[in-house]
Parts: structure tokens; sequence; C-alpha cells
């Protein structure tokens, strides 16, 4: 059975954890989880963290896995709920395989940050906070991230893509297909 591992105070899953937490049961991440949660050592404290591990290992945080944290923590399903709902990263839902977070901070929305959103929303048949129905993309809106010079800026899972404009989103979303 996978158990995830500390490592200076940071509990990680292993790269091949995360690679087989597509092909594991349920029954194995709900095992890897309660895991984190041990090694967190149940405290309120950790909650954000074990939230995020939680996300890791489900792709998302469904109503299932919020029950779980709450009912191992010891904690209400509305003091869970509360938490991820207040911050952006997590998701209640399933999210697809890329994360096209369009920059809406000042210098961007300034530059065309909103045009290059709609653009988005046309080319990828989407709105904001929704995943396409082959479940490839999911559309965020997200607040500076230190581009403000190269605005407008979005990013890609983890890749950043600078002076974007609505003339270069079909080919940057072609390269990924
Ligand atoms: S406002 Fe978009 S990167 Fe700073």
């Amino acid at each position: 059975m996978c158990k995830s591992n500390l490592i200076g105070g940071l509990i990680m899953i292993t790269k091949e954890e995360a690679c087989n937490a597509l092909t594991m049961t349920d029954e194995e991440k709900f095992q890897i989880l309660q895991n984190v949660i041990i090694d967190y050592d149940h405290k309120e404290t950790n909650l954000i963290q074990i939230l995020h591990m939680a996300q890791a290992i489900f792709g998302y945080l469904p109503a299932e896995v919020q029950r779980f944290i709450a009912a191992e923590m010891d904690l209400s399903i509305s003091k869970v709920n509360s938490v991820l709902t207040f911050y952006s990263f997590f998701s209640t839902k399933p999210k697809g395989k890329y994360t096209v977070a369009i920059c809406l901070g000042t210098a961007c929305y300034v530059r065309g940050g909103k045009d290059v959103l709609n653009k988005l929303k046309d080319v990828l048949g989407t709105d904001v906070g929704t995943t396409t129905e082959d479940k490839m993309f999911s559309l965020q809106v997200m607040r500076c991230i230190g581009a403000c010079g190269l605005a407008p800026a979005m990013m890609v899972n983890d890749k950043v893509y600078k002076q974007v404009n609505p003339n270069k989103i079909q080919r940057i979303l072609g390269m990924l297909k």
C-alpha cells in the first residue's frame, strides 16, 4: 500500500503515487489520504495542507472526500467546506487535463486580458469555473502572477504565457491537444 512521505516537515506524495493516482481505486486513494491525515497529526491547523494533498490524490474535492476529512479530523463538514470554498485553488468539481487561467489583475486587465478571456470562452465553449465536456480544459481567472511587465499573462497548468492576445489562443490551445 502506498504511503505518504514526510520530508523536512512537508508531506509529499511520491511521483509514482501521483502517476498511479489515475489508476488507483477509490479505496486506495482514501487509504493514502488517511495516511496523510495521520502524518499531519489530525491537526486543524494543517487542514489547508491536507486539502491540497487530497486534491492532488483525487484531482478535486467532492463531497465524499470532504466528509472523510471531516470525520478523520473530528471537524464539522461545514468547517471543511468553508475553508475549501474560501480558496480559489480548491475545486469541488473534476478539472480538465489542462487548467487554463487568464490573469485579470490590473495590468493584464487594462492590456486586454478581458478580450483574451472572451476568446478563451469562445474557443473552449465554456465559462469561467467550468470544464469542457471532453474533460480537456478547465477555465479559470486569476489575479496577478508577477508577470505584469509582459501583460496580459495566462497560465496553462504550470506554464506561463506572456503577452497573449486573442489571435494567439487557437495556436496555444492547439499545441496542447
Ligand atoms: S496583473 Fe497580470 S501578471 Fe500582474
